[in-house]
């Protein structure tokens, strides 16, 4: 089954009611326990394809069918229940909450689910563990190398069971060493735990252990020759 599936998605920004467009005319289908990467152009729309996906933005015109559920159809606070129970994000500049500590951050999401405190921390824990980071829970957000940090944001991505982890440059702001860890880690869910995976990417060396990889030109998506 396609659990996502986008049709023709076209997004403009409107800059005093003058339309700059993105995206024109986007068509992606990516098959449950894909493990895709997109790559492209600083400010070739990536990020705009990525929140569209990640259902935080809406396009101007076009379809997107995920788990084949007509996802512009519903209304906000639908969408917004259809976010949390379905897709993880990650971003680049990890986002956690510093007066919280690593087990709070991940429990984040399961705040807006009708959860036990305990049940959370036990779900909370779980994910930290699945992460390599258990040892860490006390710690905050300032006690913790890039690494680390960007560890609690996927273990907080993954807590509410999503279908779909979406990451926007989630190695950019890391090391080469780590930036390999990560990705390992990304790899290892993809495969271990058959996560469908889309990964924004400027670093080849990241985009090469993608399974498939797009790249984002003129607003458009196009099939990459495989790599590896
Ligand atoms: N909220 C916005 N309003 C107006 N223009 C935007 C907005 N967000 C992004 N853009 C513009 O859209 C283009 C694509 O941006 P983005 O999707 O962030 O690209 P990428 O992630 O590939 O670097 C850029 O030219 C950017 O300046
Ligand atoms: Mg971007």
């Amino acid at each position: 089954m396609s659990i996502v599936k986008l049709e023709n998605i076209c997004k403009n920004y409107y800059l005093n009611d003058v339309a700059f467009p993105v995206l024109n005319g986007v068509n992606l289908q990516i098959e449950t326990g894909e493990f895709v990467g997109i790559v492209g152009e600083s400010g070739s729309g990536k990020s705009t394809l990525m929140n569209i996906l990640g259902v935080l933005d809406h396009p101007t015109s076009g379809k997107y069918y995920l788990n084949e559920c007509d996802v512009f159809s519903y209304e906000e606070d639908e969408l917004a229940a259809l976010r949390n129970r379905t897709i993880g994000f990650v971003f680049q500049s990890f986002f956690l909450l510093p007066r919280m500590t690593a087990l709070q951050n991940v429990g984040l999401p399961l705040l807006y689910r009708n959860l036990s405190p305990e049940k959370i921390k036990e779900q909370s824990f779980k994910m930290l563990k699945k992460v390599g980071l258990e040892e860490f829970h006390d710690r905050k957000p300032t006690q913790l190398s890039g690494g680390q940090q960007q560890r609690v944001a996927i273990a907080r991505a993954l807590v509410g069971e999503p279908h779909l982890l979406l990451a926007d440059e989630p190695t950019g702001a890391l090391d080469r060493r780590t930036s390999d860890e990560i990705m390992s880690l990304f790899l290892s869910l993809n495969r271990h735990d058959g996560m469908t995976v889309v990964l924004i990417t400027h670093e080849e060396k990241v985009a090469e252990r993608c399974g498939r990889v797009l790249r984002m030109e003129e607003g458009c998506l196009c099939q990459v020759e495989q790599i590896k």
